[in-house]
């Protein structure tokens, strides 16, 4: 026995006629409109072109630059406490014995979690520290969706009550955004990969330039939720322990042209297909039915 298999198909066509002035010509232009537009308005009116914005998750890659800076502001005016590698000419002036940096990647993904950052200072006799600020330079970057490499800083700023010479403190870094972020997949970011620390040397260095230039930008960090604990020792030393963990941040970022486009195609096409096929099956049943006027040519009859 032959196994007969149906490979394919094909109907005969029929042609349904009328003149252009006509009312089935007039419907059917109609309906053929309605099954172009009417994906368009559901698609686009709706949340098509408001997608212009979307956000997205990501750990940031930051690293210590190795740079940093500290000026403790004494009860003696003339006699701040300076530690920095920045500007070296501080360094003959240098009060710090102890600097420690410790990045921790805890999860083994490349990217650093935790950061901790010891500093000690030698205080002279009846020195005490009241205020202090702490800089330091990090290398941030952003490598999945809106790839982005920036200089950017952690900065401390802190006033002491009854001069404590032990603080330890815990705090994250937080991303701040002025504007969505504008993304290139291919393209690395590098407008604010430019030093934060603008001075040359210590006698022109000024932390009013500093700052306010870096909270102009568009992409900033920032410390959020930090906790202090303060305590006294015996010992002529001042010291921080400085903790600041580094999660996973959303973004916002600008939605790109051609994402936009193929988004909003993929929505107008899945329309699209079910209500071409619902209007076909209603021209059937019109035709079928004589629901209209038209005249028909058969391939039979030509046949
Ligand atoms: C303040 O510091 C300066 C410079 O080290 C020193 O000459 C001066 O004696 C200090 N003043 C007091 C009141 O300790
Ligand atoms: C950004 O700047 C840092 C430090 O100046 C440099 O090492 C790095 O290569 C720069 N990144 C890019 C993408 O240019
Ligand atoms: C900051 O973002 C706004 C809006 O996207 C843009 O017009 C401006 O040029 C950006 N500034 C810089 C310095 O990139």
């Amino acid at each position: 026995m032959v196994i007969v298999l149906e490979l394919y198909s094909k109907s005969l066509k029929t042609t349904y006629k009328n003149h252009l002035c006509s009312k089935a010509t007039f419907f059917i232009l109609l309906i053929n409109l309605i099954k172009i537009a009417l994906p368009f308005l559901l698609c686009c009116n709706g949340q098509g072109f408001r997608m212009r914005y979307d956000t997205f998750h990501e750990q940031p890659d930051v690293r210590f630059t190795g740079e940093y800076l500290f000026i403790g502001y004494t009860n003696n005016i003339s006699f701040p406490i300076i530690c920095s590698n920045i500007y070296w000419e501080v360094n003959n002036q240098d009060n710090c014995i102890l600097i420690q940096a410790r990045e921790i990647d805890t999860n083994y993904d490349g990217k650093i979690d935790e950061f901790t950052f010891k500093l000690t200072a030698n205080l002279p006799k009846n020195v005490k520290i009241h205020s202090f600020e702490l800089l330091l330079p990090i290398d941030y970057m952003l490598h999945e969706t809106c790839p982005i490499n920036m200089q950017s800083m952690i900065f401390l700023q802190e006033t002491l009550n009854n001069f404590m010479n032990m603080l330890s403190i815990t705090s994250v870094l937080e991303i701040s955004q002025k504007f969505p972020l504008q993304c290139y997949s291919n393209y690395m970011n590098r407008d604010y990969n430019s030093s934060t620390v603008t001075f040359e040397n210590f006698e022109t260095y000024s932390m009013d330039e500093i700052v306010k230039p870096f909270n102009k930008r568009n992409l900033t960090t920032h410390l959020s939720d930090t906790y202090k604990s303060y305590d006294i020792n015996t010992m002529e030393t001042f010291l921080i322990n400085f903790n600041i963990l580094y999660p996973e941040h959303i973004f916002y970022y600008e939605v790109g042209f051609w994402k936009i486009v193929k988004s909003l195609w993929i929505q107008y096409l899945s329309i699209y297909i079910v209500l071409n096929w619902l209007i076909k099956k209603a021209k059937d049943y019109i035709f079928d039915k004589h629901l209209i006027l038209f005249y028909e040519t058969s391939p039979i009859n030509k046949m």
